[in-house]
């Protein structure tokens, strides 16, 4: 006979690991512009989200559905996805997030070139929050870039830029990230940091081993 603890464990973990799945149609909408296993899809545009940070994940999830993103006229991208987080269940949210959190995906290769040394010296400022090696930083709410497709990172420091996302007053994470894309002053600029960023060979799924300096935070 198992221990009462063990019991308790067997019924509060498999209630965890139930809550914790989200419906498998959803998970299918999903992979079919992310790829298999949320792993990115260029030719869709749509960037790696396996082994992203799950309350990132969550928090772009809901940017999406309250129009923070994906609802100016040029961002063509950013209107495709938003619907998909739009159709959502509430309750589903948080599990969706987690379920491509916990995916696995092989590295992105790189696609875009630059000047690393040029990358470095801008990237000294990014390192503040998101990390010395991308790794990012939850007390700080800022994601991890290492491991994310170098076509994707461009693009969304081409939409701060733009001011295409950030720029709404109640999506405070973005709008500090609005504030420190000004040092970036032109394209070659964007290129060259995410050329430094695609030197940290790390995946993503790292960042979820949270700094030891790193609080709860977000
Ligand atoms: C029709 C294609 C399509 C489908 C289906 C789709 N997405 Fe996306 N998704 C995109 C694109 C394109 C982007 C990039 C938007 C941009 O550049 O701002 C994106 C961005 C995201 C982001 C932001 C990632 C980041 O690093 O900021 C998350 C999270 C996300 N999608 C989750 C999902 C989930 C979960 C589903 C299933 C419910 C889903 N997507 C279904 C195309 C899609
Ligand atoms: C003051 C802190 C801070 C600094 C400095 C900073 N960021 Fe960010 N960054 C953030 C936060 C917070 C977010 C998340 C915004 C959100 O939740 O929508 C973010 C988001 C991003 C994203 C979007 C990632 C994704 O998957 O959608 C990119 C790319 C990025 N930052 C690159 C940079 C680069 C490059 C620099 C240096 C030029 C930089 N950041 C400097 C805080 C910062």
């Amino acid at each position: 006979m198992l221990p009462a603890s063990a019991v308790l464990c067997l019924v509060t973990c498999s209630v965890a690991v139930f809550a914790a799945s989200p419906p498998a149609g959803v998970i299918a909408d999903c992979v079919l512009c992310h790829g298999t296993d949320g792993r990115g899809n260029e030719a869709v545009a749509a960037p790696r989200i396996a082994g992203m940070e799950p309350w990132y994940l969550e928090r772009q999830l809901v940017a999406f559905r309250r129009g923070w993103r994906g609802t100016h006229a040029a961002d063509d991208q950013g209107r495709e996805m938003r619907p998909m987080a739009v159709m959502l269940d509430a309750e589903h949210v948080g599990s969706v997030a987690a379920w491509f959190a916990a995916r696995e995906a092989p590295p992105p290769q790189p696609t875009l070139t630059g000047n690393v040394d040029r990358g470095r010296q801008h990237y000294s400022l990014c390192a503040q929050c998101h990390g010395v090696r991308g790794e990012g930083k939850q007390s700080l709410g800022a994601p991890a870039l290492a491991g994310q497709n170098d076509w994707y990172l461009a693009r969304q420091l081409h939409l701060y830029r733009s001011q295409y996302r950030g720029q709404v007053r109640e999506d405070s994470y973005g709008m500090q990230m609005l504030a420190m894309v000004g040092t970036l002053v032109d394209d070659q600029a964007v290129l060259d940091v995410v050329a430094f960023i695609n030197t940290f060979t790390e995946p993503c799924s790292l960042a979820v081993a949270a700094s030891p300096a790193d609080g709860p935070g977000s």
